[in-house]
């Protein structure tokens, strides 16, 4: 079986692409262990860190299964997921995204932590959680409002609405979009842009940028309070059971 997550270096980039393409790469608590171990174990001669998933998805979010497994044991989000989500905002290297397919849950928060994503013109970005009777997650309910604005934010994040590659780009989640076989080569081509220049100076920008991570992290503490209250709530079950069964 292939590793659901596969590490490469190539130069000063360091690409983490998702590989569950059978479940449209749903993040399983391996895979974010896999993920964060990759983002904390940068060294030095690597300068940026370059996401992608599958051709036929990016990532279709936390895997179900496991969010149902956790509400039916008492509800947290998942230690793995927050090493993850902490990694992201500590992050100290500029990190570039490449989506193609579907971007869900998670799959679309996480880019709020990257400063460039490059998106495949049939790439859709959603995040259902209000549906599964869940909360937005990954500091999203800090970030997306900042820079999409509050209106597009909460149609985003509450009602769940989907975005288009274009919607993505005008709402400032996307900085290029382009054909779907292009997706990798210019995402690699951002990212070698990226790795050439002074690397002192870009964290210190980007930092000055983002603010102090300390923001983002309380962020995500307190929405994983939340979570944890739904994941126990009988809607939140009932929704997710839904999903699970929907094929049987
Ligand atoms: N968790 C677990 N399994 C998932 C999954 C998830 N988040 N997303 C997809 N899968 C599985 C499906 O159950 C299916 O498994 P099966 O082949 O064993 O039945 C397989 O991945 C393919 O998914 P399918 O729905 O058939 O693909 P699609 O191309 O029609 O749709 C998505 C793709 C991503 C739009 C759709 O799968 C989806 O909406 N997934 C749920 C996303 C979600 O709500 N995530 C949580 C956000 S908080």
């Amino acid at each position: 079986m292939m590793d659901p997550v596969i590490v490469s270096d190539d130069g000063p980039v360091r690409t983490v692409r998702m590989n569950r393409p059978e479940k449209k790469n749903a993040l399983t608590m391996g895979m974010y262990e896999a993920m964060a171990t990759a983002i904390e174990r940068m060294t030095s001669d690597q300068r940026c860190l370059l996401i992608a998933g599958s051709p036929a998805a990016f990532c279709a979010g936390n895997d179900i299964g496991d969010f149902f497994m956790a509400a039916s044991q008492g509800g947290a989000l998942g230690q793995p997921i927050l090493r993850f989500l902490y990694a992201l905002a500590r992050c100290e290297t500029p990190l570039v995204a490449a989506v193609r397919g579907n971007a869900v849950g998670v799959g679309t928060t996480m880019l709020l932590h990257f400063d460039h994503v490059v998106s495949s013109t049939d790439a859709r970005f959603s995040t259902p959680f209000v549906k599964l009777g869940l909360v937005p997650e990954a500091a999203s309910s800090l970030i997306a409002p900042r820079l999409m604005g509050q209106a597009r934010a909460f149609s985003l994040l509450v009602m769940g609405r989907q975005l288009d590659a274009e919607a993505a780009k005008a709402a400032g989640l996307v900085n290029t979009v382009v054909a779907p076989d292009e997706v990798e080569a210019e995402a690699m081509k951002a990212a070698r842009e990226l790795a050439a220049l002074p690397p002192q100076a870009v964290s210190a920008a980007r930092r000055l940028m983002r603010g102090s991570p300390d923001e983002i992290i309380a962020r995500i503490e307190s929405e994983a309070e939340q979570f944890k209250a739904r994941l126990r709530s009988t809607e939140t079950r009932a929704a997710l059971e839904a999903f699970l069964m929907r094929k049987r």
